[in-house]
């Protein structure tokens, strides 16, 4: 009997696009002995037909029109590997309008738009798959929504973009600048097409979203969670993270207030301690620790960003999609989203609780550093600790570090915008969370 053939349209052929082509084709025995039936790449959509690819392959597979390929008959499984949330978008709900497997990599097209594309699924019987959205090689979507089912999650922490991770391990190992080690990033194929993305926080933030939803059910919109990059870290936030036995992570926190039960969301460089899991993964890796009733805390650890890691989980997507046309049936998601209950509500600032660290550039004159801590004390925050950096004769200004207890989000982020007004602070202060995890 001969064996069945299934038919692949990748939708872009970038980065992630030639690494899953690349994988397909030379591993295609290995994946055909495994599901039972030959996945074949059989379309192509790029933009540009004339650019140098990394691979051979047979032009006449190419289109520039992504949507002839979600709505073509003889492709039964399409990869939107495009990003952004435009053609993307209405590949993507074709696809699943047409009731063809969907996998996709696309994180902003889920935050922005994971409703209606899930609603394409349902309406057209489609599937969607997505493990590459998140945590590139790290099947942390299989976990979450499969593995650990049973389970309430009360936090969620993870570092979420691999190329700010790279970014501020290199900071923290060579005292590079940010902007060097970016241009890096982006050669290695780590960055996005937009690298503001990565670096200010938001494709950390697309992430936590997705996360979240299969948490807690609910999609939050990206205009309610605090995000903030790495872009404004520095060298005296490395050296003062290194002296005090923490590293400068850029961290996603997605936890339920134990009081309240309600959820926070937050993506901001974090002080983290060296001795916890995720204080010492570097590099490109990423990492998400998840804490759940019934099991306790789970951890997943891997190559974040790049060619061959986020192939692997794309690849894994195609493969679950391809066993559900061998096998017949529909893939069995179970909807995050509570039935008849409410949705979980938003933590408003107050609520929030940390410890945060606070660095300023303050003019060098008698009296600042009394104004500094009389100005945070009228906003209830109270100081653990006060550095000044020795500065030369007849320097203007020095850089002041603060570390605080206690006290709420509202409180920080009202102190540091009096701060910012004051006459005596001479840059935009900055300020990031300490965390409380201790594991
Ligand atoms: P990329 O290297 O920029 O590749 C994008 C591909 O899509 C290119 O081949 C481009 O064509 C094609 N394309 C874009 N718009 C198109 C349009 N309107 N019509 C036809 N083709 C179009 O990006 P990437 O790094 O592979 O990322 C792809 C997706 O995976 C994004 O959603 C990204 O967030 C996600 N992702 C990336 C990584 C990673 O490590 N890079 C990891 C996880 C997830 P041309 O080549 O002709 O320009
Ligand atoms: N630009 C992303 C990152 C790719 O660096 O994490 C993986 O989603």
């Amino acid at each position: 009997m001969s064996e069945r053939v299934i038919k692949v349209g990748l939708c872009g052929f970038g980065v992630v696009g030639q690494g899953v082509f690349n994988y397909l084709r030379s591993r295609q025995d290995l994946l055909s002995d495994r599901i039972g039936a030959r996945l074949e790449v059989s379309r192509i959509a790029v933009r540009d037909t004339k650019k140098k690819r990394d691979f051979d392959y047979d032009e006449s597979m190419l289109t520039t029109d992504p949507l002839s390929i979600a709505t073509d008959p003889e492709v039964d499984v399409v990869c939107e590997l495009m990003g952004g949330t435009g053609v993307a978008l209405d590949v993507s709900i074709a696809a699943l309008e047409a009731g063809k497997i969907l996998v996709t990599a696309n994180k902003a097209l889920l935050c922005d738009h994971g409703e209606a594309v899930f609603a394409a699924a349902k309406r057209g019987g489609g599937q969607l798959f997505f493990e590459a959205s998140v945590a590139g090689g790290i099947p942390v979507i299989k976990a979450l929504k499969d593995s650990l089912v049973v389970n309430r999650f009360s936090s969620i922490y993870g570092i979420l973009n691999g190329t700010s991770n790279y970014i501020l391990t290199r900071m923290t190992n060579e005292g590079a600048t940010y902007q060097e080690i970016l241009t890096e990033a982006k050669a290695l194929g780590y960055a996005e097409a937009d690298e503001s993305l990565d670096v200010d926080g938001i494709d950390a933030a697309h992430k936590a979203v997705v996360l979240a939803y299969l948490a807690h059910g609910r999609w939050v919109p990206f205009k309610d969670l605090l995000v903030e990059g790495v872009s404004e870290v520095t060298q005296d936030d490395i050296q003062f993270a290194k002296d005090n036995g923490y590293a400068v992570k850029l961290l996603a926190v997605i936890d339920v207030a134990h009081a309240s039960g309600k959820l926070y969301i937050s993506i901001l460089p974090t002080l983290v301690s060296k001795k916890t899991s995720l204080g010492s993964v570097d590099g490109v890796f990423n990492a998400v620790s998840i804490h759940g009733d019934v099991v306790g805390e789970t951890v997943y650890i891997g190559p974040g960003a790049g060619r061959d890691a986020t192939a692997s989980s794309v690849i894994a997507d195609i493969v679950d999609g391809a066993k559900l046309l061998v096998n017949g049936g529909a893939e069995t998601f179970v909807d995050p989203a509570p039935r008849g209950g409410d949705a979980i509500e938003l933590a408003e600032p107050e609520e929030i609780e940390s410890r945060y660290y606070v660095r300023l550039q303050v003019l060098d004159k008698p009296g600042v550093m009394a104004e500094v801590a009389s100005l945070l004390a009228s906003h209830k925050v109270s100081l653990a600790s006060v550095t000044q950096k020795e500065v030369g004769e007849g320097a203007e200004s020095a850089t002041l570090i603060v570390t605080t207890h206690m006290t709420n989000e509202k409180a920080i982020l009202d102190s540091v915008k009096s701060l910012a007004e004051s006459p005596s602070v001479t840059a935009k202060p900055f300020c990031m969370p300490i965390s409380g995890i201790e594991k």
